[in-house]
């Protein structure tokens, strides 16, 4: 880490906007100055690139830390993403290409997807979804993903997607927390040539939802239609989608949504052992989901754009469906795994449908790195003209290797910083604008008020500390579903008056913010947030666990990986099998991306007097470093400090 932050701040080298695609980009200087000049009209001439059912009354009103946007207004959402494109010529233009990882296609255009949506919302009408309801997703990276997530939005039902990784208690955890009366689910997914049983996992999740009314099946699996072995319906309370939808009529109004009822929940960790439901609501989430996605990307009729993230997270939600399909764009969607069945699969989707955009996280980009150049060097990747990086910090060599190898050096890198929390993005470098620094995600987007502190709250102009932000943003989280104390004390008691983010930042001489991580307790592994504590109580819910820590360590990939340190109940006896059987259990209680990597057994975790475990020994321990004086917990990891900053502060 030492390391990492001196190649930081040694880091000298700058990428000037290439001259060509600054003199088109669709955002230009202007748009930094306008919206410093006027914050709200800024991002109120944004909403009006919508389509509104009735007008708004006040651009925003900040009760803080609750904010109203448009308030008044009436939209939605489905409206926005295709009713409005079918009447031009973008109706017969593909909306969705997609490709499943077995390798078979399908395109949809603007008008399938209509006319999909539409069908798929008359089928949740018919099994009595209504407006307000909340609706559970679990579902594989396929059209009918977003179909259903469209779907809810035109019906005014709220979606909470969960990511088809996570385990069947996680799914049920999430379903009992929105209190869901339907799951939309598949009979499998395709995940590195395996089918990922999916209804199987729902199944084993609704013994204890009492909430769920209705579920619908997806028949992923083509020719096995009633294939028991994967998808065993249960009568009255399970339908296969396909069905629904041939019976149901192709048209469905749109209920006019206010511009803050909900729109979705989306669950993310945090620093207790339960997640949070994020909620998002409609017009001010669309309205900054909408253009950032035209002014990051540049976004124009003819590209298309890929995002590689899954739907069950917030990119997915941002920048798979909501902010491409509101401007009318073609967005391309995969199924599988990048190394499928070869490691260049990525490279020959950007190929065959002719990539312009593309978008994706560095813990990819550093496995790409490590597989080797000769992959991208077998393909033409020469409709590539930008790239995007999200999720984690990217370090400035595989932010290099990316210039160089994806983009032959001559595609702007727009690092892209922001959180389930914030609905769009925040920080990030305008592409025909801003002169990029590796490993930067540079300057806040116009109409975003980003403010660097120190420990105490003051405000710091440039060095280390915690990033906040000062000024309610369109697309921000109104709250935790059902526990408002939670929202206020989460973000917005640390430090009075900002909203504070759980990342620790620098800003240098020039005003660019370099993001650090997070110094709360969430880690961040391969890109995915996962909470010590969740990880913690799936551990000692095992039955010969007494005690468990968990912390992140430093991996060459995926950025952290868990380890754990666990102490054992009198006459649980250390052994390999344990181990895996430890491993076992976190991913049945969580999900595979939460299985840690290593586990210690101790005799007793390292405390404070207070009894407060000291994860940064923990960390050194799991790392290999030396302990050093573990009384001052001297360390020369930069966001542990940090860190340590935050928590004593904390008092
Ligand atoms: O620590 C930051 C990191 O990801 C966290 C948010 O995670 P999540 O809510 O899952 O959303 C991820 C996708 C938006 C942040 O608190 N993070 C996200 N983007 C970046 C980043 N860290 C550094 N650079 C980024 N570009």
């Amino acid at each position: 880490m030492t390391d990492q932050l001196a190649t930081l701040l040694s880091e000298q080298r700058r990428f000037p906007p290439p001259v060509g695609f600054a003199a088109r980009a669709l955002a230009t200087e202007k748009l930094y100055r306008k919206a410093q000049a006027d914050r709200l009209g800024f991002w109120e001439d944004e909403a009006k690139t919508l389509d509104w059912m009735a007008p708004w009354s006040r651009v925003l009103e900040w009760t803080s830390p609750h904010a109203k946007w448009f308030v008044g207004g009436k939209l939605n959402v489905s409206v926005n993403c295709l009713d409005r494109h079918l009447s031009g010529p973008r109706r017969n233009k593909a909306a969705l290409i997609w490709e499943g990882e077995p390798g078979d296609r399908r395109t949809l255009t603007y008008w399938d997807l209509a006319r999909e949506v539409n069908r798929a919302a008359n089928a949740l009408r018919t099994l009595g979804v209504k407006r307000g309801d909340r609706v559970a997703i679990y579902l594989p990276m396929i059209p009918e993903a977003a179909i259903a997530m469209l779907a809810c939005a035109r019906i005014g039902a709220v979606h909470s997607v969960v990511f088809g990784g996570f385990s069947a208690e996680s799914l049920r955890d999430r379903i009992n927390d929105a209190q869901a009366v339907a799951l939309i689910t598949a009979d499998g997914g395709y995940r590195r040539g395996q089918v990922v049983p999916l209804k199987r996992f729902a199944d084993e999740a609704l013994v204890e939802c009492p909430s769920v009314r209705h579920v619908m099946v997806v028949r992923r699996r083509p020719g096995a239609d009633g294939d028991e072995a994967f998808a065993e319906m249960k009568e009255g309370r399970d339908h296969w989608w396909h069905r629904l939808l041939a019976a149901a009529g192709p048209e469905a109004l749109p209920e006019a949504m206010d511009s803050e009822d909900l729109l979705f929940i989306l669950y993310t960790s945090g620093t207790t052992g339960k997640p949070k439901g994020i909620v998002h609501t409609t017009g001010g989430y669309l309205t900054q989901a909408a253009a950032t996605t035209k002014y990051v990307f540049d976004l124009r009729d003819e590209d298309v754009f890929w995002c590689t993230a899954d739907i069950g997270w917030v990119t997915g939600h941002s920048y798979v469906v909501y902010g491409p399909l509101a401007n009318g764009a073609t967005v391309l969607m995969y199924e599988g795994a990048p190394d499928w069945p070869e490691r260049d699969r990525f490279w020959t989707l950007v190929e065959r449908y002719g990539v312009t955009v593309f978008y994706t996280a560095p813990t990819a980009i550093r496995a790409f790195m490590k597989w080797g150049t000769e992959h991208p060097a077998r393909h033409n990747l020469s409709t590539l003209r930008l790239l995007g990086s999200v999720g984690e910090p990217i370090n400035p060599e595989a932010w290099i290797w990316y210039h160089e190898q994806i983009g032959k050096g001559r595609c702007p890198i727009v690092d892209t910083w922001w959180q389930t929390e914030t609905g769009g993005i925040m920080i990030t470098p305008l592409p025909g604008v801003v002169t990029t620094k590796p490993g930067s995600a540079t300057i806040p987007f116009p109409g975003v008020s980003a403010e660097l502190v120190d420990a105490k709250g003051q405000r710091i102009e440039k060095g280390g500390g915690f990033l906040t932000l000062t000024e309610p943003w369109p697309g921000m989280l109104r709250t935790i579903y059902g526990d408002d104390e939670r929202y206020r004390q989460t973000y917005w008691s640390r430090f009075p008056g900002r909203y504070f983010a759980g990342d620790g930042a620098k800003v240098d001489e020039d005003g660019y913010w370099w993001i650090l991580g997070r110094v709360d307790d969430v880690l961040n592994v391969a890109g995915h947030r996962i909470g010590t504590m969740e990880v913690e109580s799936a551990l000692v819910d095992h039955p010969s666990v007494a005690e468990a820590a968990v912390v992140g360590k430093t991996h060459e990939l995926k950025g952290q990986a868990l380890a754990a340190f666990v102490t054992l109940k009198e006459g649980a006896k250390v052994t390999a099998a344990l181990k895996d059987d430890l491993k076992e259990h976190v991913t049945k209680k969580i999900g595979a991306i939460a299985r840690p990597d290593d586990i210690y057994f101790a005799a007793d975790l390292p405390k404070t007097r207070s009894g407060k475990i000291m994860r940064r020994l923990l960390k050194d321990i799991a790392e290999g470093r030396a302990l050093g004086d573990t009384t001052t917990l001297a360390d020369p990891n930069v966001v542990a400090k940090l860190k340590d900053q935050y928590e004593s502060e904390e008092g």
